[in-house]
């Protein structure tokens, strides 16, 4: 999963030594070096590590995909929490893959940050002391059942659609990692869809768990694609870079139109009363989100923030002996191999 609009300053940013990535520092442009970039951009090709880039890419390259990073690997929480208490073996083994997925998915982002010259050192830091933002949707709480399906079906739905885009990102490190990572997303859309599906099909109580998810779910997904285009004054240079390729209105409205008959087959009710097919626009029409609420979360004052940061640093501090050992053991392999070789 992924985190919303990749416009949100990190509160690190600006502060020396946290989270900067390192530009090999120039205090005057080579004008050959940025024609040369700006050749690439138009051209709609790819940016490699050992190439030239401006300072300020590579900033907010390391500000979105260590962003990124951290919300694949908070968003592994909330769903982890109902392994122990899936219904069956069957929804057992599929969420079990699910969250080893998300897993994943922040090791081969933390690693595609890397080749822009922070380490993970310091994006770890940066989660741990609360200084990195990671997507505000993980700050909720997973109440029931129907929660886990619904993040599959919502939550996962969305970060397709925003990470889609993403595999045509002018740096190639990033646009290639997104590839696996949709068609994971895919597979955790589908389950949890699937999983609502059998939910209806079932009693009364059952039916009303997941109107009650989808209820608590819908307008966060809507905001999971970041502040009306005309407050996101950051992705008309995202775009020009090739970083973003759709605006975040757009990519709502995407989403939007996509679930609306979804949920038709479902049989559920979207709640938002304004939610309704526009001919002349040939969207959906749908209502206000609550951005106050939004940045309130992101800022650190949603319902689980603090257990979910909680959790992240407890689980890096547990793993101290295992990181410890492994050291350990390559240092001394290597030593052994040289001595073998010598
Ligand atoms: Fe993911
Ligand atoms: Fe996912």
């Amino acid at each position: 999963m992924y985190t919303q609009s990749f416009n949100v300053p990190d509160q690190s940013d600006g502060e020396p030594g946290i989270l900067k990535a390192v530009p090999g520092a120039r205090d005057k442009v080579d004008p050959a070096l940025q024609d040369g970039f700006d050749a690439v951009i138009d051209a709609d090709g790819k940016i490699e590590p050992r190439d030239w880039m401006p300072d300020a890419y590579r900033k907010t390259l390391v500000r979105q995909i260590s962003q990124h990073a951290h919300s694949e690997i908070v968003g592994m929480l909330p769903e982890g929490n109902w392994i122990s208490r899936a219904p069956s073996l069957k929804r057992k083994a599929i969420l079990v893959a699910k969250v080893q997925d998300e897993g994943g998915h922040g090791l081969y982002l933390y690693s595609a940050a890397e080749t822009l010259g922070t380490s993970r050192d310091q994006m770890l830091d940066a989660l741990h002391s609360g200084k990195a933002k990671y997507s505000s949707i993980f700050n909720y709480p997973t109440l029931t059942w129907a929660d886990v399906g619904v993040i599959g079906w919502l939550v996962d739905g969305a970060a397709i659609m925003n990470q889609i885009p993403l595999c045509r990102c002018s740096y190639g490190p990033y646009a290639r990692a997104m590839i696996r990572v949709c068609k994971e997303e895919s597979f955790h859309q589908r389950q949890g869809y699937e999983a609502l599906l059998t939910m209806m099909q079932g009693t009364a109580e059952q039916k009303a768990m997941v109107q009650d998810a989808v209820n608590r779910w819908w307008w966060k997904c809507l905001a999971m694609f970041g502040p009306p285009d005309a407050d996101s004054p950051n992705s008309v240079q995202g775009m020009r870079w090739g970083i973003k390729r759709i605006s975040n209105d757009d990519l709502r409205q995407k989403f939007v139109d996509a679930t609306v008959p979804q949920a038709e087959v479902l049989g559920v009710t979207l709640p938002d009363p304004d939610l309704k097919w526009n001919e002349t626009r040939g969207h959906h029409d749908y209502g206000q989100i609550d951005w106050d609420e939004f940045w309130a979360v992101v800022n650190g004052d949603g319902p689980c923030n603090k257990e979910r940061l909680a959790t992240r640093v407890k689980a890096w501090n547990d793993g101290a002996w295992v990181r410890e050992a492994a050291l350990t053991h390559a240092a001394r392999q290597q030593a052994r191999a040289m001595k073998e070789a010598a």
